[in-house]
């Protein structure tokens, strides 16, 4: 019932020349995908990649969005800016962007009303970091990300969630499946809550953290995960094209490229 989203998040990394080589690469691997397949590129790398895109089954993301239409707001990118070049999604509140940027729940719920006003679906991260998860904080965080940072969706299966533990983020050190379907479920029931149960049946849940060809077969296994949003693993086609394959005959497929 909920199709799943595999995302690749580029984060700062390839130019549009090297963006555009990785996608050409990719493109006839996951002509197949059984799931949604996305990269979310640099801002700068959009014109071209777009460009590379056209007439696959690969949707094109964004990492920011503002929450703007207009103005001054030097640095910044409008949804129209995304929109007018076919782009789709849009990570908001990656928690690097917490981290370094001054992202607030705040922020991140302004810029997410934004980008579902504009028509862009927005991927909402949320996580704890590994001092919250070690005090018992995590559900508490999880439901302040929820309650302020998704504050005024009308309807949340509109967006997707992606649970990235910060602890996981780049380190090597995944959750279990078992820990991020749990915390995916409560994730889910929070969602029931605040929105509506139908909703919160329908919205999509990726998990993001470590997620790699090795495990991502575990991971989506998992009842309550719909999908992985990928960092490190999207930087290489043969590694991404594996995790959008993430069912045996897939990783089968492709494993003489890995
Ligand atoms: P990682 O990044 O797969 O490199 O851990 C995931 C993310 O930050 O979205």
């Amino acid at each position: 019932m909920r199709k799943p989203i595999i995302a690749g998040n580029w984060k700062m990394n390839n130019t549009a020349k090297q963006g555009v080589q990785l996608v050409n690469e990719l493109k006839p691997l996951v002509k197949d995908a059984n799931c949604e397949v996305v990269v979310c590129v640099p801002a700068i790398d959009i014109p071209a990649v777009a460009e590379a895109l056209k007439g696959s089954n690969i949707a094109l993301g964004a990492q920011n969005v503002h929450f703007a239409e207009k103005g001054a707001y030097t640095g910044e990118i409008s949804a129209d800016m995304l929109k007018e070049y076919g782009v789709k999604y849009v990570i908001i509140g990656h928690s690097e962007r917490r981290q370094y940027f001054g992202e607030t729940d705040e922020t991140v719920n302004k810029r997410t009303l934004a980008a579902l006003a504009a028509g862009l679906t927005p991927i909402v991260c949320i996580g704890e970091t590994l001092e919250e998860r070690e005090t018992g904080k995590t559900e508490e965080v999880l439901d302040r990300q929820i309650t302020e940072g998704m504050k005024g969706i009308d309807d949340i299966s509109k967006i997707v969630i992606a649970y990235e533990p910060v602890w996981a983020i780049g380190t090597g050190r995944t959750a279990t499946a078992e820990q991020a379907n749990e915390t995916i479920g409560y994730i889910r029931k929070k969602c029931a809550e605040v929105f509506c149960p139908k909703c919160a049946e329908k919205v999509r849940i990726q998990y993001g953290g470590s997620m790699n060809a090795g495990n991502c077969k575990q991971l989506m296994a998992m009842s309550e995960i719909d999908g992985g949003l990928i960092g490190g693993a999207s930087l290489k086609s043969a590694d991404f094209s594996a995790i959008v394959h993430y069912d045996e005959q897939g990783l089968k497929l492709n494993k003489d490229l890995l």
